[in-house]
């Protein structure tokens, strides 16, 4: 099983990359211009830090998407991962990059059947979007479920990892439903480590230890 953040926030990721807390982050354009973090930085911090990263391609031609990848993965070669956004061109892509074994995955995935023409092409991992599936109006966890029945009938490596949760809920579900790896925001990651119950039952115990 694998966690990842899903962070380009140069402070975040330090946090709870301790200890291998987590495997590695995942970005994408949308988190890096937000936290107004370069590419190169937050490459070279997982390089220090020996973390996964899985970066997305921007381009929409596939001789272009594999010229885009090629540079990303001479950067930092032992751990990236490339993120293939699903449409045809993507697809076409692949075929490319598995020619020179670089590791991609196909990330803004919304159904099954993306994941069933995706997996024709063995990725490393495929991304569903989770909370987004169900704002419009799919059923992420049957997809995550089915998709699993697909991969192990087929005898596929392929791994599914999960992303755009906006819950806990969300990622008990997805892990319970078949996903083997999560990519879990930060805001619901210091959620989880903050549990209130947790901390009273630690503070119980100390106290009644020292009563002795
Ligand atoms: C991660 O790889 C995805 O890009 C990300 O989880 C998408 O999440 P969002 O729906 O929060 O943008």
């Amino acid at each position: 099983m694998e966690i990842f953040l899903d962070s380009a926030n140069l402070k975040e990721i330090e946090r709870f990359s301790d200890y291998s807390v987590i495997d590695g982050i995942t970005t994408n354009p949308t988190l890096l211009s937000k936290e107004n973090s370069k590419l190169e930085d937050v490459i070279k911090l997982c390089k220090k830090l020996n973390l996964f990263i899985f970066i997305q391609t921007l381009e929409d031609d596939y001789l272009k998407i594999y010229e885009e990848g090629k540079e990303y993965y001479k950067i930092y070669p032992e751990r990236i991962i490339l993120k293939i956004p699903f449409s045809l061109e993507g697809l076409k892509s692949l075929k490319l990059f598995k020619k020179e074994n670089i590791p991609y995955s196909v990330t803004a995935i919304f159904s099954l059947s993306q994941i069933i023409l995706s997996l024709k092409y063995e990725p490393k991992y495929v991304i569903p979007y989770i909370n987004r599936i169900g704002r419009y109006g799919g059923e992420p966890f049957k997809i995550i479920k089915d998709a699993k029945t697909v991969i192990k009938d087929n005898d596929i490596k392929t791994k599914i990892l999960s992303a755009s949760f906006r819950s806990s809920k969300e990622i008990e579900e997805a892990m319970v439903n078949g996903s083997n790896a999560v990519t879990i925001p930060s805001n619901i990651f210091e959620e989880i480590l903050d549990n209130p119950l947790s901390k009273k039952a630690i503070e119980d115990f100390k106290r009644d230890y020292f009563k002795i």
